[in-house]
C-alpha cells in the first residue's frame, strides 16, 4: 500500500507532464510539417515554372496560345497540383487552367504568395499558392501562378499526430511500468536497510542492503528510540521509593554486601585549624553533596585529597578518618598531595585543560605536558589506594569526576575483577572540541577502563560515544550503549545526579519561611516590601553570574519602578583562586556589582550584595527560603545541584527557580522558567515574571517541582548505577562458570 502511495505520488505527475507535452507538441510539429511541405511546393512550382518556360517560349502569340491551354489543362492532372495560370509581366492573366480560380487575379496572387503562410482557403479546401518567374522566353519575365492542393498535407499531419500520441502514450506506460518496479525494488531494499541499521547491524558487519543516507537518519532515530526507553524506564521506576534503607538492601542483596569504595578529589569533610581550634567544613561541591548521602546509606570507604590544614592531625596511620564527625558512618581515607603535584594534577590538567574543554564557555584550554605527567601520576597514586584499601579482588568502585580520567584503566589492571563505575560530573563536549587535547586517546583509553560509564543526560553519552568512535578502534553497540575495547566491554549510560531530599530531622531543624526572610532582611537592612532573588554558586565562569547581572541591570533600566525593591543576593564561594582565569573572573563580578550598585543605589537601598565567601549548608538553605526566586543561569552545566536543592528548600510550596536551558537540571525541571543566559532581555524579563508571579502559580509550580526531586533523589541516581552494575556482576559471575564447566 505505502509503495503504492508513493508510486501514485511520482505518476499522476509523470502523466500531467506527458499530457502538457503532448498538448504543447502537436501544434508544434504541424507548423513545422507546414513548413517543409511549403518549402517543398516551392520547389515542385519552381520545376514546373521552368519545365514549362521552353513551351511558352516557344509559342509566338500567348493571348492565342491553344496549345500552351491544353498543356496548362493536362499539367494540373498531376493529383496534388490544383491549377496554373500564367501573368503577364504587366499582371494580367494570359493563360489558366480550367480549374483556376476566375475571381483571382495576379496582384492578388502575388501579395498571398508573398505572405509567411501562402495559403488560399478555397471551397475544396486550402491551396498553396505560389509564383515562379518563367525564364528563358520571347516575353520579358511573364510570371507561373501554381496552387497546389494541401489537402494532403492535412492527411500527412492528422498520420503524424496519431503516431505521436501513440508513440507517448506507450513511453508513458514504459516508464511507469518501470518506476513500479523500481520503487518496489528501492523500497524493500530501504525497509531492509532501515531495518538493519536500527537492530545496529549496519555498525558491524558491511550493509549490502542500508544506503549509506539512511545511516545518520537511523542514528538520530535510535538516539530518540533511547531517550523514549528512558523516559519510560524513569516513568515506571517510580514505584520503587529509593531512599537509604532501599539502597542498603540493594547492596546486601543484588552485590552481597560487596565493598564499595569511592575516589573523587574533593574529600566530603575538611578539617581546618581555626583560631587554634580544629573546625570541620563541607567543601562547596554537587559531587560532595550528591556522594556523601550515598556512603552514608552504603558505608564504605571514600578515598579523596586531603586538603584541609588541620587533615593530617585527625588520621590515622592508614590515613583514615571516620566521617561524619560524631557518627562514623564510612571511613574516609586522605591522600596527601605536594603542592607540585596539586598545581600540575588538580589547578594544572584538571582545571586549566579539561574543565574548559568540556564546558563550552569560552574560555580556552591549556594543556602542559608537564601538568599532564603529574595527573597521570596522582592517578596512579589513587589507583594504588584503590587497591591497598580493597578487601577482595572484586570491590564495586565509584570513581568521580575529570580528576581521574586514567583511574579506571589503571584499577582495572590491578583489579580486573573489580566493578568500576565511572560517573562524570561535566558535560562532555563534541569529538570536535574534544580533539584539541593532546592525550585525547589516553583519555578515552583510561575511561573505558570502567564497568559502567555515566554522564547526567543521554546527549553526553552520545557526544562520549561519538567520540570513541572518531578516536579508537573500538565496537559501538548502539542498540545496547556498550563499547567494547580491548576485550573489556563499557555500558554508557544516563543517570541524572540529584540531593539527598530533606529528612524530617533536617526539616525540623529549619526556621520558618517567614523568620528567614524577616532575619535577612534586618541583616541586610532592606526594604520590608523588597522582592529577593538569590544565586549561590562557586566562583566559576562557568556559572553565568555576569550575564545575571546583566538581566539585573537590563530589569531596572526596562522597569524602573523595581529600583528601590528588587534586591538580588549573590553568594560566590571562591574556588580555584590559584588560576589566573578565576581570579580576573572575581574581580570583574566584583567590578561589575559596584558599578550596578552606584548606578541604582539609593540612601537605603543597593540593588547587589555580593558575598564572595563559603556558606555553610544551613546558612544556604536559609537563604534558599528567605528569598522569592532562585536564579541559575549557567553558561553550561552537567546538572546543577543548587537548583534541586533551592527546590527542596521551599517545604511552603513558594518561590520561583529560574533555570539556564544549558544547565543539564533544565531537562527535568520542566516547571522552572527556563532561559538563555546569553539572551539578556529574556533574563531580564523572567526575572519580572518570577516577582510578579502570583502565589497560587508558584504554589502549583513548586508542588510539581518538588515532587520531581522527591522521586527522582540521588538514591535514585546511585540505586539505578548500582542495580545496573549487580546485573552486570552476575552476567561476569555466570560467564565465569559456564566457562569453567568448559574447561573441567
Ligand atoms: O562540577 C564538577 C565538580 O566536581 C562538582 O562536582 C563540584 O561541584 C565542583 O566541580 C567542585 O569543584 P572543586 O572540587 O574544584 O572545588
Amino acid at each position: 500500500m505505502r509503495t503504492l502511495g508513493l508510486q501514485l505520488r511520482f505518476l499522476v505527475p509523470l502523466l500531467l507532464i506527458l499530457f502538457a507535452a503532448a498538448y504543447v507538441s502537436i501544434p508544434l510539429l504541424d507548423q513545422l510539417t507546414l513548413r517543409w511541405f511549403a518549402r517543398d511546393l516551392n520547389i515542385r512550382g519552381a520545376l514546373i515554372a521552368r519545365t514549362l518556360s521552353e513551351a511558352i517560349a516557344d509559342e509566338p502569340s500567348l493571348s492565342r496560345g491553344k496549345r500552351l491551354q491544353s498543356l496548362f489543362d493536362r499539367v494540373v492532372e498531376d493529383e496534388r497540383l490544383f491549377a496554373i495560370a500564367l501573368c503577364s509581366p504587366e499582371g494580367a492573366i494570359v493563360i489558366r487552367s480550367d480549374s483556376f480560380p476566375r475571381k483571382l487575379d495576379c496582384t492578388q496572387v502575388s501579395q498571398i504568395a508573398a505572405r509567411p503562410d501562402p495559403r488560399l482557403a478555397l471551397a475544396g479546401g486550402p491551396v498553396h499558392v505560389g509564383v515562379h518567374f518563367m525564364r528563358g522566353g520571347s516575353i520579358i519575365e511573364p510570371t507561373l501562378v501554381v496552387l497546389h492542393d494541401m489537402r494532403f498535407i492535412e492527411l500527412r499531419s492528422q498520420d503524424t499526430r496519431h503516431y505521436l500520441i501513440i508513440f507517448l502514450v506507450v513511453l508513458g506506460a514504459l516508464i511507469a511500468a518501470i518506476t513500479m518496479v523500481v520503487a518496489q525494488l528501492t523500497w524493500r531494499g530501504w525497509v531492509a536497510g532501515a531495518r538493519a541499521v536500527l537492530r545496529g547491524e549496519g555498525l558491524v558487519r558491511p550493509l549490502y542492503f542500508a544506503p549509506p543516507e539512511l545511516m545518520s537518519v537511523a542514528e538520530d532515530l535510535r538516539a530518540r528510540l533511547r531517550e523514549l526507553e528512558d523516559d519510560y524506564r524513569r516513568k515506571q521506576a517510580p514505584q520503587v521509593d529509593w531512599n537509604p534503607e532501599q539502597l542498603r538492601m540493594l547492596l546486601r542483596t543484588q552485590l552481597h554486601g560487596d565493598q564499595l569504595i569511592v575516589v573523587s578529589n574533593r574529600e566530603p569533610y575538611i578539617h581546618e585549624l581555626t583560631d587554634g581550634e580544629v573546625l570541620v567544613k563541607r567543601p562547596a561541591s554537587g559531587l560532595v553533596t550528591a556522594v556523601e548521602p550515598v556512603m552514608r546509606a552504603c558505608s564504605g570507604t571514600w578515598i579523596a585529597h586531603g586538603s584541609g590544614s588541620a587533615d593530617a592531625s585527625v588520621v590515622d596511620r592508614h590515613d583514615r578518618v571516620p566521617v561524619p564527625p560524631g557518627s562514623g558512618e564510612y571511613l574516609l581515607r586522605r591522600i596527601w598531595l605536594s603542592a607540585e603535584e596539586e598545581r600540575g594534577y588538580y589547578y594544572g590538567f584538571a582545571n586549566e585543560g579539561m574543565w574548559p574543554l568540556c564546558h563550552v564557555a569560552h574560555v580556552r584550554p591549556v594543556f602542559r605536558e608537564s601538568d599532564w605527567e603529574c595527573y597521570v601520576r596522582v592517578n596512579q597514586r589513587f589507583a594504588d589506594a584503590v587497591v591497598q584499601e580493597a578487601s577482595g579482588d572484586d570491590p564495586v568502585v565509584l570513581v568521580q569526576d575529570y580528576h581521574f580520567a586514567l583511574l579506571p584503566a589503571m584499577i582495572r589492571r590491578k583489579l580486573p575483577k573489580a566493578t568500576i563505575i565511572t560517573f562524570w560530573h561535566i558535560p562532555w563536549p563534541n569529538h570536535e572540541s574534544f580533539s584539541i587535547c593532546p592525550w585525547r586517546t589516553r583519555i578515552l583509553e583510561g575511561m573505558l577502563g570502567s564497568t559502567i560509564l555515566g554522564f547526567h543526560t543521554r546527549f553526553h553519552c552520545r557526544n562520549f560515544i561519538e567520540t570513541v568512535d572518531r578516536f579508537l578502534e573500538a565496537r559501538i553497540e548502539h542498540e545496547h550503549s556498550t563499547i567494547s575495547f580491548r576485550d573489556e566491554v563499557t555500558l554508557v549510560e544516563s543517570y541524572p545526579i540529584s540531593i539527598e531530599w530533606p529528612v524530617l530531622e533536617a526539616v525540623a531543624g529549619w526556621r520558618p519561611v517567614p523568620e528567614c526572610r524577616a532575619r535577612l532582611i534586618e541583616r541586610l537592612s532592606l526594604p520590608h516590601d523588597a522582592v529577593i532573588a538569590v544565586g549561590i554558586d562557586r566562583f566559576d565562569y562557568t556559572k553565568g553570574i555576569v550575564e545575571r547581572l546583566n538581566a539585573v541591570e537590563r530589569l531596572l533600566e526596562k522597569r524602573p519602578e523595581w529600583i528601590g525593591r528588587f534586591v538580588f543576593v549573590q553568594v560566590a564561594a571562591p574556588t580555584r583562586g590559584s588560576i589566573e582565569e578565576y581570579r580576573l573572573f572575581q574581580e570583574r563580578i566584583t567590578a561589575l556589582s559596584e558599578r550596578l550598585n552606584r548606578r541604582f543605589g539609593r540612601p537605603g537601598y543597593q540593588p547587589v550584595y555580593l558575598f564572595a565567601e563559603h556558606h555553610e549548608h544551613d546558612a544556604v538553605m536559609e537563604l534558599f527560603r528567605a528569598a522569592d526566586m532562585c536564579v541559575v543561569t549557567s553558561l553550561h552545566d552537567g546538572m546543577n545541584l543548587v537548583s534541586k536543592e533551592f527546590i527542596a528548600a521551599r517545604d511552603d510550596e513558594q518561590g520561583v527557580l529560574i533555570v539556564s536551558r544549558f544547565a543539564g537540571a533544565a531537562h527535568e525541571l520542566n516547571e522552572a522558567l527556563i532561559v538563555n543566559p546569553y539572551h539578556i532581555e529574556e533574563t531580564a524579563d523572567a526575572l519580572h515574571r518570577a516577582a510578579t508571579m502570583p502565589s497560587a502559580e508558584q504554589r502549583e509550580r513548586m508542588a510539581s517541582l518538588r515532587m520531581t526531586v522527591r522521586e527522582f533523589n540521588v538514591f535514585r541516581w546511585a540505586g539505578r548505577m548500582l542495580t545496573d552494575a549487580a546485573r552486570w556482576r552476575l552476567r561476569q559471575r555466570i560467564e565465569a562458570r559456564v566457562e569453567r564447566h568448559r574447561s573441567d
